[in-house]
């Protein structure tokens, strides 16, 4: 997957049709047989034959205005476009005779005399379609010259941080246009003017920053010239090589090719072979890449004995030395399970499988648990409950199989941006769509896109919803009974049709409780339960309540009685917010799991893992990432190995985390950048950026692709490495030479992964789990004929109100969510131009409620709740409802989490941030806590920047 020379990929000019019937026709003599729809262009391309072309391209509809691609077609009159022109039986095409050369050079020659020929210093100098097309039709002179009306002094636009338009280059091709009504689904696009005036606008003659363009990219991967062009590749000229990796960001997984000048990126181009994104990005992996060399990266390990001491930077013998030596003191003084880690989303699988070995055989304890544990933790047993597998069921393809589509408690256009504009084309195409989210989400209403039914729930009363939609199919005789009675257990079914039909559960009575019209669920209900495929897309609003769990079952029941499992275009898809979630949850962080979902308690399982690892394991569960702080606070819980997440910002009730941390004696961070959490460390130990390691990720689909290493770790090892290193120094011998050893042992321990390798990764593209011998080329959609524990089970979902409901001290409902162009913490998209788009957090509140507490729009608020108080700048907006007020979480210094609480799942105790009851008040000033946490920053800051100093004295000797 390593390219020494950037192949432009293979174009093949119209996209693919699929059908049944074939039809044959001859080209320049050659017979072709292709299916029925097919343009003559992709026809001949399919045969090996290029007809020049220029408007065209494979991943957009043809729209036939270049005129380059004439062919002649025996017993027609006249050149007709091959790109618009179908293939039929018996036909016989020409696609290069004398007259169409001519017609060909004439088309370019108009091209070119309006064209800069500034070729040489062009940036798309070598990789440029319409350079190339003049030297395929052979143009050698322009006979127009210059002094005639031209573009060449048309303006460029400069304003999008990451490309530029220059419209002197532009040929009017319409390919942006189109990619961006077609790809992504924004229509920020237009050509406006006529005739020779035409020129590409965005919006009503607007600048790229001021549009309603999202910066994902497509408009400039579809151009032919310079005139969309990469600012990188402007500034540093044509990349020399390239390998194919994965985006680091959203659990969508897109595969890009990372375009390399030696050891920096030029651009990351979205790999038209992902299986995941089809070619297709969003600004964040696009373009907000620039954090793996911001001059803030810790590059040093570093460490120090109190927190409020400086740094001393040391080597990673030292560093690592240390770290093993406090957990050992610590497990001697206070016990063995004094000490535990936590695994990121964010790492690679393989680097997840050694954190959680290392706590549970180098530790001795299952003190392991991962940040998914306050995401997608109830999307592990509400599914395993029901269906018997802990993850979704479908691929991303499959969307474009369905006909009504639920979202729930999820922002696509925002969190994962690619799948939405897959799930987009097909709602163009005219599936139906329902969503139910307390809030307005993008989805509700865009361009050529209008909600059938939009649920607006009161926050924390999913449960109640569901029930009330399942109490329609069920009361209505809308359930799929031949589906359930083959597939699904009889007891528990009954006992959950006559639950659900209990009157308490009518949208009725239910309306009162959710806030939502009983006619709205009522016809939401039909349309779900009779409109063909339907699928359920879902999101951290569903889980991250007190009742996650249940909701996820909940789901997973309304999938099976309406007999929608186990076929294209159906399903149960939970969104996955970090690249990782799903691997980091198979690779068993979770204390009472080893991987594969399997749990610690039983004794088979764990003798296989006892005897490859040649360790005793604990049969009993670790603590949970709350169990860690309490035990911190209680004192029984004294060290902790953190990789890559920051605790301190992302978890719920900061003030409480924050002590739990100082109540320690040695964390142990493993980050690229000092963050909230490093401020609490004794010992720093650089991480690796996506681009310097080699290994996988699992994505939303469980969908395992490759990272590869496409530049050497600037810090000098990549973080399987240094978990390999910590381990030894624990006296718990690692010996792996490179990730796919790791992937070996992970394929043999886990039976869902037994036929993964990098040798198939590398030849297939990726693999969907489980991979074995049933299924050695993976599993794109599961349970097909039966469900993986068997028979699908319903089961009982009541509604249980959450403690936090709005009371007159705090009359308004918190809940939360993510931005396009930030990504949780924010910790590498802050450190990208994309901060132009969202360079802080503000609290959305609805007109009404800011006009009973005299707010205007921008003024301060404070947002106070039982857990704490922080300040916000509202912004007035009726996307949310009366009564409910919603942030983002992206920068530490607004603390969001200083206001969530740490109510949480009943099941998994994932943390309830989508409901948090709070006062929002006008005020002047920051709050207690942000004056507090500055004066930290500050005073953490100064301790990193005293440990710059004192390296460059040791260094320069003075
Ligand atoms: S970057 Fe994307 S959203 Fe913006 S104009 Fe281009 S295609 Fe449209
Ligand atoms: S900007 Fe590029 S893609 Fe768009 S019309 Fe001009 S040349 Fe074609
Ligand atoms: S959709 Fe997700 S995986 Fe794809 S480029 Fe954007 S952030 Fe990366
Ligand atoms: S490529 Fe067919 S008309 Fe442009």
């Amino acid at each position: 997957m390593l390219e020494t020379v950037i192949k432009r990929e293979r174009d093949l000019g119209t996209p693919e049709r699929v059908s049944e019937k074939t039809v044959t026709l001859t080209i320049d003599g050659q017979e072709i047989s292709v299916a029925e729809g097919t343009s003559l262009m992709r026809a001949a391309a399919e045969a090996g034959i290029n007809i020049p072309k220029l408007c065209a391209t494979d991943s957009l509809e043809p729209f036939g205005s270049c005129r380059l691609c004439l062919v002649q077609i025996e017993g027609r009159r006249g050149y007709p476009a091959s790109c618009t022109t179908p293939a039929e039986n018996g036909m016989v095409v020409y696609t290069e005779t004398p007259k169409l050369h001519d017609l060909r050079r004439g088309v370019m020659e108009l091209y070119i005399s309006d064209h800069p020929l500034d070729c040489l210093t062009c940036p798309a100098n070598g990789d440029c379609e319409l350079q190339d097309m003049a030297g395929v039709v052979g143009l050698r002179n322009v006979r127009y010259g210059y002094d005639g009306a031209n573009h060449l002094k048309a303006k460029t636009d400069d304003s999008n941080p990451y490309f530029s338009y220059d419209a002197s280059k532009c040929i009017v091709c319409n390919r942006c246009v189109r990619a961006c009504e077609e790809t992504q689904g924004t229509f920020a696009l237009t050509i406006s003017g006529k005739g020779f005036d035409s020129r590409v606008s965005p919006g009503q003659d607007q600048s790229f920053l001021d549009s309603e363009c999202v910066s994902c990219g497509a408009c400039v991967q579809a151009c032919p010239t310079s005139t969309l062009q990469e600012k990188t590749v402007i500034m540093m000229g044509q990349a020399e090589h390239s390998v194919v990796t994965t985006c680091a960001y959203c659990g969508v997984g897109c595969g890009f090719k990372a375009e390399m000048k030696g050891q920096e990126v030029v651009r990351m181009v979205p790999w038209k072979d992902g299986q995941a994104n089809r070619g297709h990005s969003c600004v964040k992996g696009r373009f907000a890449w620039g954090y793996a060399t911001h001059k803030e990266r810790v590059l040093k390990p570093m460490i120090r004995k109190h927190i409020t001491d400086s740094w001393k930077e040391v080597s990673w013998d030292e560093a690592i030395n240390y770290a093993a030596s406090e957990f050992r003191r610590i497990q001697s003084q206070y016990g063995r399970d004094a000490v535990g880690g936590i695994t990121s989303s964010r790492c690679t699988n393989e680097e997840t499988w050694l954190v959680q070995k290392l706590v549970r055989a180098a530790f001795g304890t299952n003190n392991v648990d991962t940040c998914a544990r306050v995401c997608h933790s109830p999307t592990g047993y509400g599914l395993k409950q029901t269906l018997g597998e802990s993850a979704g069921t479908q691929t991303f393809d499959s969307v474009m199989h369905t006909d009504v589509v639920i979202v729930m408690g999820a922002n696509p256009s925002s969190g994962h941006p690619v799948f939405a504009s897959r799930l987009k084309r097909r709602l163009r195409q005219g599936a139906r769509l329902i969503v139910i989210d307390p809030r307005r989400i993008e989805l509700v209403s865009s361009p050529h896109i209008k909600a059938d039914f939009h649920l607006q729930v009161r926050p924390g009363t999913n449960t109640a919803l569901l029930s009330s939609l399942a109490h329609v199919i069920a009361t209505e005789g809308l359930i799929d009974e031949a589906f359930v009675a083959e597939r699904c257990e009889t007891k528990a079914f009954n006992e959950w049709r006559d639950f659900v039909s209990l009157p308490e559960n009518s949208p009725e009575a239910m309306e009162e409780i959710t806030g939502v019209p009983a006619q709205a669920v009522r016809g939401a209900a039909r349309l779900f339960a009779t409109g063909g495929n339907g699928s359920i897309y879902y999101g951290l609003g569903v889980t991250e309540h007190s009742q996650g769990s249940t909701t996820v079952m909940a789901i997973a029941n309304l999938a099976m009685a309406t007999g929608n499992i186990g076929r294209e275009g159906v399903g149960v898809n939970p969104l996955r917010g970090q690249n990782n979630v799903q691997g980091s949850c198979d690779m068993g962080s979770f204390p009472h799991e080893l991987p594969g979902y399997r749990h610690i308690s039983d004794n088979v399982v764990r003798a296989q893992f006892e005897k490859d690892w040649g360790v005793t394991l604990q049969p009993e569960p670790g603590l949970r990432i709350p169990n860690m702080f309490e035990a911190a606070l209680g004192g029984s819980f004294k060290g902790l190995y953190c990789q890559g997440e920051d605790i301190v910002q992302s978890d719920p009730n900061t003030q409480h985390v924050a002590a739990s941390l100082a109540a320690m004696e040695c964390i142990v961070v493993q980050d690229l950048f000092l963050n909230e959490t490093a401020k609490y460390a004794h010992v720093f130990l650089p991480g690796s950026s996506f681009l310097e390691k080699d290994g996988t990720f699992t994505n939303a689909e469980r969908r395992i692709s490759r990272v590869r290493k496409v530049m050497e770790p600037k810090n000098g090892k990549s973080d399987w490495e240094v978990t390999v290193a910590l381990s030894n120094a624990l006296g718990y011998p690692m010996n792996y030479k490179h990730p796919r050893e790791i992937m070996e042992e992970i394929a043999r321990l886990t039976p869902t992964f037994s036929g993964v390798s990098y040798d198939k990764l590398d030849r297939l593209g990726s693999l969907q789990w489980p991979c074995n011998d049933d299924a050695p080329e993976g599993t794109p959609i599961m349970h097909i004929d039966a469900f993986v524990r068997g028979k699908g089970k319903f089961m009982i979902t009541k509604y249980v109100p959450t403690d936090e409901r709005s009371t007159r001290r705090f009359p308004l409902l918190l809940t939360t969510g993510r931005i396009l162009s930030q990504y949780n913490v924010g910790a590498q998209t802050r450190r990208t131009p994309n901060v132009m788009w969202h360079g802080e957090d503000v609290l959305e509140l609805h007109p009404q409620d800011a006009e009973d507490r005299g707010v205007a729009e921008g003024d301060w608020v404070g947002i106070q709740s039982r857990a704490g108080e922080t300040v916000l700048r509202a912004t007035l907006t009726d996307r949310v409802q009366p009564g409910v007020v919603y942030t983002t979480f992206h920068f530490p210094e607004s603390g969001a989490n200083v206001v969530t609480t740490d109510a949480s799942d009943w099941a998994t105790n994932c943390p309830e941030y989508k409901v948090t009851a709070v006062q929002v008040t006008r005020v002047s000033q920051p709050s207690e806590w942000q004056r507090q946490w500055s004066r930290f920053a500050d005073i953490q800051q100064k301790l990193l920047r005293e440990r710059s100093r004192e390296s460059e004295a040791a260094l320069t000797g003075k």
